[in-house]
């Protein structure tokens, strides 16, 4: 069932499957290949398995590049993580409802610092879990894998989660608000999670790999988008 949105497709590079030996030549890769935002995956060992890196590398980013910058904290305290992330220059914090005891609250004070606030959900949370929290949203994030890791298979069931979460935002008014999808977004998913209704892609190993330049990888992944 087709549920696409028109709001514009964007892509959202993670840096989590880049060489980071090389990494001021593979973001400015990406940038010239056209992409549309850098996403950061901050990971602690807590909420996930492995450590990435925090806010610093945020900074490193943010020196490196001037298209818009995403932090994704898979982190057991986002709340202690906010200011840090929002010092460095992010340009959106997207936390998950898993957490933090108060989302509302974590969401309304990145706004509040001219942030744009994404909320993400893991494959097993219902998403009855956001919709306390869906209004005051800049985006909705699928995650369709267990966040931690790079270069999984695509969970078939998110397609009807991202139906419901562009059904949420567009039934509290959030018309203008992305659906985001994170996780297995690759030239033979990415068609059908667009078709589902999301427009804001997050694609790690899709782009950053040792098959193919950055330029070849995105273009690839451009070229199997649906027709718009
Ligand atoms: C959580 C991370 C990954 C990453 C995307 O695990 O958020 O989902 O960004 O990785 P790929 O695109 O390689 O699945």
């Amino acid at each position: 069932m087709t549920q696409r949105t028109s709001r514009p497709v964007q892509l959202a590079p993670s840096i989590l499957s880049a060489d980071w030996t090389r990494l001021a030549e593979q973001i400015g890769d990406a940038e010239a290949a056209g992409v549309d935002w850098i996403s950061l995956d901050v990971m602690d060992g807590n909420f996930v398995p492995p450590i990435t890196f925090g806010a610093q590398m945020a900074s490193a980013v943010r020196s490196l590049t001037n298209l818009p910058i995403e932090a994704h904290l898979m982190v057991g305290r986002p709340e202690e993580q906010l200011e840090a992330f929002i010092a460095a220059g992010v340009n959106c914090i997207t936390i998950h409802i898993e957490s933090t005891r108060h989302p509302h609250r974590l969401l309304q004070q990145i706004s509040e610092a001219g942030v744009e606030a994404g909320v993400t959900l893991n494959p097993g949370t219902p998403l009855s879990e956001i919709e306390a929290v869906a209004p005051i949203c800049d985006r909705i994030q699928i995650m369709s894998v267990n966040p931690g890791w790079g270069g999984q298979q695509f969970i078939p069931e998110s397609l009807s989660r991202i139906r419901q979460a562009r059904t949420m935002l567009d039934a509290c008014g959030r018309e203008d608000a992305d659906v985001a999808v994170d996780g297995g977004v690759n030239e033979s998913t990415i068609s059908s999670i667009v078709e589902a209704g999301a427009n804001w892609l997050v694609a790690g190993s899709a782009v950053f790999n040792d098959r193919e330049s950055v330029a070849d990888a995105v273009a690839r992944l451009r070229r199997a988008l649906p027709a718009s």
